[in-house]
């Protein structure tokens, strides 16, 4: 069973992954958070699905952390280019499954910042635990 973070606001850093720098910001690449988890999303198809993976650096379980896939839908285009998002992980090595969403922003410096917020659902036993499952 994993335990809740006291936290929900992650800050992904992108690592600089598109080279040069332009107003529009693109998720695919790689991006690692303030906790040392990264993500890897691959290319946006035309209606703004893409997946990816998830390596989490944090966890309140003590199985083996692994990879784990995620699946994506971003807006394509907004007057700022930067785009709202959500996505799913689905944690592979455990029963939990996380909800991110968020927008991708452009910092002074060119750089691609994602602020998310997420959810982490638990695997309730029974029905009567599932007050505390999220
Ligand atoms: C992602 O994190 C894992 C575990 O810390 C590490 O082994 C891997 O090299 C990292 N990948 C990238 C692209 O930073
Ligand atoms: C993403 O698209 C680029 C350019 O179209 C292509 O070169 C690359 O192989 C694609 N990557 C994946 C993972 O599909
Ligand atoms: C994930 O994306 C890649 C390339 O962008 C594609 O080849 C693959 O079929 C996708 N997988 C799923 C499960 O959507
Ligand atoms: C978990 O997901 C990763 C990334 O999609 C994949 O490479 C790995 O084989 C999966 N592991 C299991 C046990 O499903």
């Amino acid at each position: 069973m994993v335990q809740a973070t006291p936290f929900l606001l992650v800050i992904l850093l992108a690592l600089g992954a598109h080279g040069i720098s332009t107003e529009k910001c693109i998720m695919t690449g790689c991006c690692v958070n303030d906790l040392g988890s990264n993500m890897t999303i691959l290319n946006v198809t035309e209606k703004g699905d893409f997946n990816g993976t998830y390596y989490t650096a944090v966890s309140g379980t003590t199985k083996k952390i692994e990879e784990s896939p995620l699946l994506e839908s971003q807006q394509l285009t907004n007057p700022l280019n930067q785009p709202t998002f959500g996505f799913t992980v689905h944690w592979n090595f455990t029963d939990s499954i996380s909800v991110f969403m968020g927008q991708c922003f452009m910092e002074e410096t060119q750089k691609e910042v994602l602020r998310t917020m997420w959810l982490l659902r638990l695997h309730a036993d029974k029905r009567g635990d599932n007050w505390n499952a999220t």
